[in-house]
């Protein structure tokens, strides 16, 4: 049954949060496990929704999975069977990772293609024809891709600094032959991550973090142990929890290159590095103006986050979401809270202009994606009276107890079966 949150706005917030293993590094690090036949350890690892399913498909391919607290370990030692399922792949388009490695180590894998989501379209031309250049054999038979092949080096070019596409293909090469040179390569921390784990198991990377990555292949990779880094997304929205509610957050098992995102776009963030954790406080007076971009620019991971916190600042902000064309569903239901905020659409972007400065009401709203969904919850939290969220599934994929972090500092959440329609 579904589930909903009420959250009940204007509590004073004070405690501390300690900040989980970035999603978007453990489920791709967790993938990596293919590559070898030893055991890979993480630390660090979230306990997150999204990180069950992928242990659930990796478990139905035959990889030995084993949770004690915080640290996932895993053993692809042989496979019972090269076929992740549409099922499972369809709930989590970041999943189709598994493509690289699984093709790379065992020469054949099969994915079901992960179809459209909620925020457009979302092709993977990039990661096939990465494959492709490597030297795979790729059909689309039934909605699967089925790869097959030994792979090579190549030297391939990126139409669009993708996320996955760059994480796919970095891991085939690990085990191909001969020199990948993979150009327009995605930089996020989250990559960076990855690529340091594939080292510590043997792999030959260099170039991580730029926009060129050279992975010199190696016959074999082997176990290792590495620690997850924070998640800067799970960091700043907790931030802009602090500033909105004028709050005493303080952040705990985070970094200060965390919260850069934070401070870039709104430079008038103050992060106090304490001794009980990181503090962020504002106030913050100027509208912005904003446009999301692969890394190092603005995350669209934070676009709604941070449109929420722009809607308390007086004045007219602008943001612009330019990687994913259908990534605004949080404006309507921020409006029903009161929010003045129009969207114009404009070659394949939506910019948002934002009157701020208004109070926030609470209302019945509903969670749409993981990050809409969040910033429904930020909007709660800063409202006048109650807001009802349902459909809180999407926000427990990336956010580990949110409403019990949230609640350890004064907040009144309160997570509940949903009423049927
Ligand atoms: N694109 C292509 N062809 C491809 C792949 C992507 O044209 O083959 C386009 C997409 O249509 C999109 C743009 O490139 O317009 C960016 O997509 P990208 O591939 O970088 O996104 P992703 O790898 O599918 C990851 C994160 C997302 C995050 C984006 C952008 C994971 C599991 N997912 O997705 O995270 O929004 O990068 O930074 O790492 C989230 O955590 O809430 C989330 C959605």
């Amino acid at each position: 049954m579904l589930e909903q949150f009420t959250v009940q706005g204007g509590k004073n917030l004070k405690g501390t949060i300690a900040i989980s293993g970035a999603k978007n590094a453990a489920l791709k690090i967790a993938c990596a496990a293919l590559l070898t036949d030893e055991w890979l350890v993480l630390d660090n690892a979230p306990l997150l929704s999204d990180m069950q399913l992928i242990c659930q498909i990796l478990d139905e391919l035959g990889v030995e999975i084993s949770w004690v607290g915080n640290q996932l370990s895993l053993r692809a030692h042989t496979l019972k069977s090269c076929r992740a399922r549409y099922d499972l792949v369809r709930k989590m388009r970041g999943s189709f990772v598994l493509l690289g490695p699984m093709l790379s180590r065992f020469g054949r894998a099969e994915i079901s293609l992960p179809g459209g989501c909620n925020l457009g379209v979302r092709p993977v031309d990039i990661h096939l024809n990465g494959l492709r250049a490597m030297g795979a054999h790729i059909e689309v038979e039934d909605g699967y891709v089925i790869a097959t092949g030994k792979l090579h080096g190549a030297e391939i070019f990126l139409h669009f600094p993708s996320v996955t596409g760059t994480e796919n293909l970095v891991m085939a090469a690990t085990l191909a032959t001969g020199r990948t040179v993979i150009h327009n390569t995605a930089k996020e921390p989250e990559i960076v991550d990855l690529c340091k784990c594939l080292k510590a198991m043997g792999a030959k990377i260099t170039g991580h973090g730029t926009d060129t990555i050279i992975i010199d292949g190696v016959d074999r990779l082997n176990g290792a142990t590495h620690r997850i880094v924070p998640d800067r997304l799970e960091t700043v929205t907790y931030a802009i929890a602090n500033i909105m509610t004028h709050g005493h957050i303080y952040l705990t098992n985070t970094e200060a290159w965390c919260f850069d995102a934070l401070t870039e776009c709104f430079p008038q963030v103050k992060i106090h590095n304490t001794d009980f954790g990181f503090l962020a406080e504002g106030p913050v007076t100027e509208p912005v103006n904003l446009t999301t971009a692969p890394h190092p620019g603005m995350p669209t991971d934070l676009q709604a986050q941070m449109m929420v916190l722009a809607t308390q600042i007086p004045g007219q902000s602008f943001i612009t979401e330019a990687i994913f064309e259908n990534r605004m569903m949080h404006v309507p239901e921020l409006c029903r809270m009161g929010a003045d905020i129009a969207v114009e659409h404009n070659d394949g972007a939506n910019k948002a202009t934002i009157n701020g400065g208004m109070p926030l009401y609470g209302a019945p709203v509903m969670a749409t994606d993981l990050r809409a969904s969040v910033s429904l919850v930020l909007a709660g939290l800063c409202a006048k009276g109650q807001t009802t969220i349902s459909r809180i599934y999407h926000l427990d994929r990336g956010y580990h107890a949110l409403d019990e972090k949230l609640n350890m500092c004064g907040a009144d959440i309160v997570r509940s079966k949903q009423e049927a329609a």
